[in-house]
């Protein structure tokens, strides 16, 4: 006797009745790229059908997101001065702070996170504090408490620290709690790996390192336990949410992370996931909406609870219309 598996196969009525894991548009978080200047809205190249946004023309994306049906942004700054100590960052009139305000304006529901790193405000291009060619984990560290900080006053509601720098959540958790943000939360980016697949981001933000490499402070993508370890020291130092990143390569870990944890999973699925799909689907090599959505039910099958994804606003449109 032989299990019949197809029985429960036989029509979508069916299949959707035992269906375990279903995409909704609030599981997704929209990247937005925000820039100084006026009336930009340009397309980035590496990113198609993503945009730099000019602080005026930010509603246009915001009310795009609404209409979709996402719940949140996360926001990254092309700024127009970069210098050693990425000062922009936690400018009170940078082009972040400026533009949480903005949305703040714009929309009350939709939920504002930022991404907390240097990388895009230094001259050198690096996560931090450069001593010797190399980051400087603890100078660096109070850089990005004041840059949590400066998000946190212009009324960010989650902060999401991407910098891997050894423990910026504590730091970042004392900063907000001494200034009054105890109820801003921090999503931490825990296991983020030196991937080739943030390529497209880094031209899309103007991030790459001037000189080397992210390989002295982003994980090896080679280890699985050792993420398990930096999941372990952002929760005790005080994360509310866990982040692995990418996403696609890296399931095992959103597993693994899924079966000891209990705190919330984000996934971020990188531009350089996205990439590949929309050069393949141009090329018609590959059905970009089936893909795209095989790719994030699968994300979320391994165990994430939020995927962030520059398909977001296109997958919520895409699961609607079904
Ligand atoms: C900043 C940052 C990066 C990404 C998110 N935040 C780039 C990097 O670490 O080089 C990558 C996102 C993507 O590829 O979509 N540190």
């Amino acid at each position: 006797m032989f299990r019949r598996h197809r029985r429960l196969r036989k029509n979508e009525a069916i299949r959707s009745m035992v269906r375990e894991t279903v995409l909704m548009p609030e599981d997704f978080i929209y990247p937005l790229f925000v820039i100084e200047g006026e009336n930009i809205k340009r397309e980035i190249s590496s990113l198609p059908g993503n945009y730099h946004y000019s602080l005026d023309r930010l509603a246009e994306a915001i009310k795009e997101v609404e209409e979709a049906g996402v719940r949140g942004v996360i926001l990254f700054g092309i700024p127009s001065h970069k210098d050693e100590i990425g000062s922009g960052a936690f400018d009170s009139e940078g082009i972040i702070q400026k533009a949480v305000r903005k949305i703040k304006e714009i929309s009350k529901d939709i939920y504002v996170i930022t991404d907390v790193c240097m990388c895009e405000y230094t001259s050198h291009g690096h996560c931090g504090i450069i001593h010797d060619h190399d980051v400087d984990n603890d100078e660096t560290l109070e850089y990005i408490g004041k840059v949590a900080l400066s998000h946190a006053k212009a009324g960010a509601d989650m902060v999401a620290p991407s910098d891997m720098m050894d423990g910026r959540i504590q730091i970042i958790r004392d900063v907000l709690d001494d200034a009054g943000y105890k109820n801003v939360p921090i999503m931490a980016y825990s296991a983020k790996y030196s991937s080739a697949f943030y390529g497209p981001f880094r031209e899309a933000a103007g991030s790459a390192p001037e000189f080397g490499d992210r390989k002295s402070y982003q994980m090896d993508p080679a280890n699985l336990r050792e993420a398990m370890l930096e999941i372990e020291d952002d929760i005790n130092e005080g994360a509310d949410i866990i982040m692995v990143k990418p996403a696609l390569s890296y399931l095992d870990v959103i597993r693994w992370a899924r079966d000891r944890y209990d705190h919330p999973i984000a996934a971020y699925s990188v531009s350089g996931e996205y990439a590949m799909v929309k050069a393949g689907a141009k090329l018609g090599y590959i059905d970009e909406k089936k893909i795209a959505l095989e790719m994030l039910t699968s994300i979320k099958r391994a165990g994430a609870d939020m995927i962030i994804t520059y398909y977001a606003v296109e997958a919520s449109r895409w699961i609607k219309n079904s």
